[in-house]
């Protein structure tokens, strides 16, 4: 099995995530409507939407970083509040938001450790980094996800925005989550490194991790989701099997009722 989950409470009924009716008001705006989102076990879901239909606002409720005026989250079965980042976390919702906050000055393994680091000892307020122990574990995860890094002591300020996002991603497994939200991964990078990170995508459902992955270029969204979710103004207008539309219909589901008035082609 994979290395993923292994320490994670078994299935409650139905799917891994269950949002219902969620709204989100800011002031007098209403960013998210009555809004449903449901995510599977290992299920990779695409979730597309205008510039301010509310994806980031529904991924950051999920992660604890917003409260939802109305509705309810359920995970695993169980009705769940999401107070606080710390205990989407501590359910098993990691998140790479799109402002990765590395630490360029710190090496990769560093970074992997970030906030968490490993110490051999602990005399009182002297506390030693245990840099063997660091790298080994790194690497272990890098080699989950088939990301290979020269050295472990490389800069971070040194490495492309594509093994950045890898970082962040790798880093975002250490507590073996159930589910990775990606909050446009690959917007700031090169066509080369954009494929990387949708392989990365495959390589968590690989190993039994459920994926939220926003992204304005359907075409990734496409080739990697088994599912689409599409938001427009707030309100959810398209939950579709990739297989069963195609890229215009999702454009048009994204702008629709937007641009009525305006003449054909
Ligand atoms: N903290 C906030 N305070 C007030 N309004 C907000 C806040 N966050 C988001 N909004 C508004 O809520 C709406 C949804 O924003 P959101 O960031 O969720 O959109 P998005 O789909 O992620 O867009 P983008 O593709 O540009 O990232 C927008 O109208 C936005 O201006
Ligand atoms: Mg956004």
């Amino acid at each position: 099995m994979s290395k993923g989950n292994k320490n994670k409470t078994s299935r409650g009924e139905g799917p891994l995530v269950e949002m219902k009716n969620i709204t989100k008001r800011f002031g007098g705006l209403t960013a998210l409507n009555n809004v449903d989102l449901d995510v599977d076990y290992a299920e990779v879901v695409g979730l597309v939407g205008d510039n301010g239909a509310g994806k980031s606002t529904l991924i950051s409720i999920l992660a604890g970083a917003l409260r939802q005026n109305e509705g309810e989250i359920l995970f695993k079965g169980d009705d769940v509040e999401i107070r606080s980042p710390e205990e989407a976390k501590k359910l098993g919702i990691e998140t790479v938001y799109q402002d990765l906050a590395l630490a360029d000055n710190i090496d990769v393994a560093g970074n992997l450790f970030l906030g968490r680091e490993e110490y051999r000892f602990s005399f009182g307020p002297l506390r030693f980094l245990d840099k063997g122990e660091m790298e080994e574990r790194a690497r272990e995860i890098l080699e989950v996800l088939n990301i290979g890094f020269d050295s472990m002591r490389t800069k971070v300020r040194n490495l492309s925005g594509g093994q950045r996002q890898a970082i962040a991603v790798a880093r975002s497994i250490f507590t073996e989550p159930d589910l990775v939200i990606l909050d446009e991964p690959t917007a700031a990078l090169a066509v080369e490194e954009s494929k990387r990170v949708l392989q990365l995508i495959e390589d968590l459902q690989d190993q039994g991790i459920s994926v939220i992955f926003i992204s304005h270029t359907l075409q990734e969204v496409f080739s990697t989701a088994d599912r689409i979710v599409v938001l427009n103004q707030g309100n959810k207008v398209g939950d579709l099997k990739p297989d069963d539309t195609d890229v215009d219909q999702v454009i048009k589901l994204m702008i629709g009722g937007r641009y009525e008035s305006q003449p054909q082609g």
